[in-house]
């Protein structure tokens, strides 16, 4: 399945995307990466694999439209069919969304509907949660609000800070939005009512 990755910062779960992909565990080609910020370190990671890049910045652009706009022509000119924002810092708007009507998916380090938006790992230290994780959701017009696809979840430990949990949560983050794809790319997803439904592997 021909898909796209939206980054902003260290590419990590975009290299995992890229490692399971490699290991024929996942069967997605991505057709192109696109940042907004010109020297993230998740384009280095694209390149070293040879994977097309693109850095569309918005400060270029008037509106959060005319960016998305932007976006969208270059997906559709490679053809995507799946946006896959990984570790994507800016809020989407309908131009990308009706474009993609369930075709985006976002990962978020907490247990949604807890913690949504910015330091959500922060959020969940401060608060003294036992547990927290993260979430594969499809992007809607709300913050951190769409349809849940796959969660994880990781214990909080006393003597956790905001980076060892960060660490704890990015590693699942790291095995399930590789499987969230897959999922997609089975055709196994589907969307009632808000609610996802995974159907079963073998049919
Ligand atoms: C991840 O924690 C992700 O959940 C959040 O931003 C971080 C991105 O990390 N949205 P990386 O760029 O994939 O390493």
């Amino acid at each position: 399945l021909p898909i796209g990755v939206l980054v902003s910062g260290s590419g990590s779960n975009l290299q995992s995307i890229i490692d399971h992909i490699e290991r024929g565990l996942l069967g997605a080609e991505i057709k192109v990466v696109i940042s907004n910020v010109p020297d993230a370190y998740a384009l280095e990671r694209a390149r070293k694999h040879h994977l097309p890049t693109l850095v569309i910045r918005h400060e270029d652009f008037e509106t959060r439209e005319a960016f998305d706009a932007e976006i969208v022509r270059v997906f559709k000119s490679a053809d995507v069919e799946l946006v896959v924002m990984a570790g994507f810092m800016r809020i989407i708007t309908p131009v990308l969304l009706d474009a993609y009507p369930y075709r985006v998916m976002n990962i978020h380090p907490a247990l949604l509907p807890s913690f949504r938006g910015m330091n959500a790992q922060r959020q969940a230290v401060d608060y003294g949660v036992r547990f927290s994780g993260c979430t594969v959701h499809f992007v809607d017009q709300g913050v951190d609000s769409g349809p849940i696809i796959i969660q994880a979840v990781v214990p909080v430990l006393d003597e956790d800070t905001e980076e060892t949990l960060s660490a704890r949560i990015l590693k699942e983050e790291h095995r399930i939005y590789p499987q969230a794809i897959q999922f997609f790319v089975e055709g196994r997803i589907s969307v009632n009512n808000r609610r996802v439904r995974i159907r079963d592997g073998k049919c």
